[in-house]
């Protein structure tokens, strides 16, 4: 028997116009991410459609998120497959793509012992970090100006943003913050009370701030100096985002804690703590727990980006584009681009003044998806399976849009 999905969902039958979505979302979504500026029904490959049956290119991905685009031929049978073998065991049963994905992620560390903690998000992989460290007996935590971990309270308390934090304080201590970038005032707080240091290897949610080079070796340096963890949070910047599976690896650098998510599943739910050498014994039975972490559905899918990243060659394919976006960003040698900074497809367009959120307005009309997570940077985190000239056909029009903001902002 096929159920047909309008049977099941009888709900969604008055929500077929953008305008009824965004009524009913107004009056039944908390108000934490301020009124959607699209309803999109459906996504393929690079592009997103929305309830009129306009289409888009994603150069967002969700967030860095969806690395093979929308609707992943390989991702889906994967997911429908596994669904309709076994959907979900409690975690006091093992299954085979739990256990093949936790190897998986582990190798991709580098270390001789690694294991792994799964989660549903990028906030619950560093809540398990967070509760390793604490298990080192020290209590402090060094984190970043800039930083962002998540909304939890733990991963919170890791978060740099002000306007984040003060509502909700007290929030898990203690956490210090210093300068993102500067390895002197790492060196000055670090000592042997401290139990980890916490870094993003490039500050996502900040406006793809990438450190000096040798940023993190010199961390682990330090770290390795007084016993503390280092902790790489590559939620962002990992599984292929950066034109590596990690980019701290791809720089010479092992960490003791990685946390990774958004792009390992591809939209599907799935988060990992992977903890390395001693650190990965710290965690031991009733000490943490997911009812939903390590679900077969999630691992299987983690497992198929995994596969088609590897088969299509998808991480050089990256690289190439790095190389070819930040080119192209330059050449077009407009007044109000300032810079191009990032790497692989995370790429931050730098502007002279702060006209970000409209020229994001204004992509949106011309029928591209893009951020400002910052009011003077436009972050583009489109697929790995992007071309390049999807590419092109954003940056032939973006003149045109910052020359629009400009004129309307003055
Ligand atoms: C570096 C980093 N860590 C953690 C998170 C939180 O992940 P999630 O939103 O999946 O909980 C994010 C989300 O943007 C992130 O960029």
């Amino acid at each position: 028997m096929t159920a047909d999905p309008m049977t099941v969902s009888r709900e969604l039958s008055g929500l077929t116009s953008s305008s009824a979505v965004l009524d009913a979302y107004a009056e039944s979504v908390m108000n934490t991410f301020g009124m959607p500026k699209r309803v999109f029904v459906r996504g393929e490959g690079c592009y997103l459609w929305d309830a009129e049956g306009r289409r888009y290119l994603d150069l967002l991905s969700g967030l860095a998120v969806n690395v093979l685009g929308h609707a992943h031929p390989t991702v889906l049978s994967a997911v429908t497959g596994q669904i309709a073998t076994l959907g979900h065991v409690s975690n006091f049963f093992a299954t085979p793509p739990q256990v093949a994905l936790a190897e998986r992620l582990s190798s991709m560390t580098g270390a001789k012992e690694a294991r792994v903690f799964f989660t549903n998000s990028g906030t619950e992989a560093n809540e398990a970090a967070f509760k390793i460290t604490r298990m080192t007996g020290r209590s402090t935590i060094i984190s970043t100006e800039g930083a962002f971990h998540g909304r939890s309270m733990g991963a919170l308390a890791l978060t740099h943003n002000p306007k984040y934090r003060l509502p909700f304080e007290p929030l898990p201590g203690e956490v210090i913050f210093v300068p993102y970038g500067d390895p002197e005032a790492l060196a000055s707080v670090v000592d042997e009370t401290v139990a980890a240091v916490v870094l993003e290897p490039i500050q996502g949610e900040n406006g793809v701030v990438v450190p000096p080079a040798g940023y993190l070796a010199k961390a682990r340096q330090i770290c390795d100096q007084h016993g503390a963890l280092l902790w790489m949070d590559e939620v962002q910047t990992g599984m292929g985002r950066c034109g590596s599976w990690l980019v701290h690896i791809d720089e010479g650098v092992t960490a003791d804690i990685v946390t990774v998510a958004k792009g390992l599943g591809n939209g599907f739910p799935v988060g990992a703590c992977i903890a390395t050498g001693q650190a990965a014994r710290l965690l031991g039975p009733g000490s943490h727990g997911s009812t939903f972490g390590g679900n077969p559905v999630a691992a299987i899918a983690g497992l198929a980006v995994i596969a088609v990243i590897e088969r299509d060659g998808l991480l050089d394919h990256a690289k190439a584009l790095n190389d070819h976006l930040t080119a192209a960003i330059m050449k077009l040698d407009h007044p109000m681009i300032t810079g191009v900074r990032g790497r692989g497809l995370l790429q931050a367009v730098i502007l002279a003044k702060p006209i970000a959120p409209a020229v994001v307005d204004a992509a949106l009309d011309a029928g591209f998806v893009i951020n400002a997570p910052r009011p003077d940077v436009l972050r583009l985190a489109p697929a790995l399976i992007i071309s390049a000239a999807e590419l092109d056909s954003f940056l032939s029009v973006l003149p045109s849009l910052l020359d629009q903001v400009a004129r309307e902002s003055t």
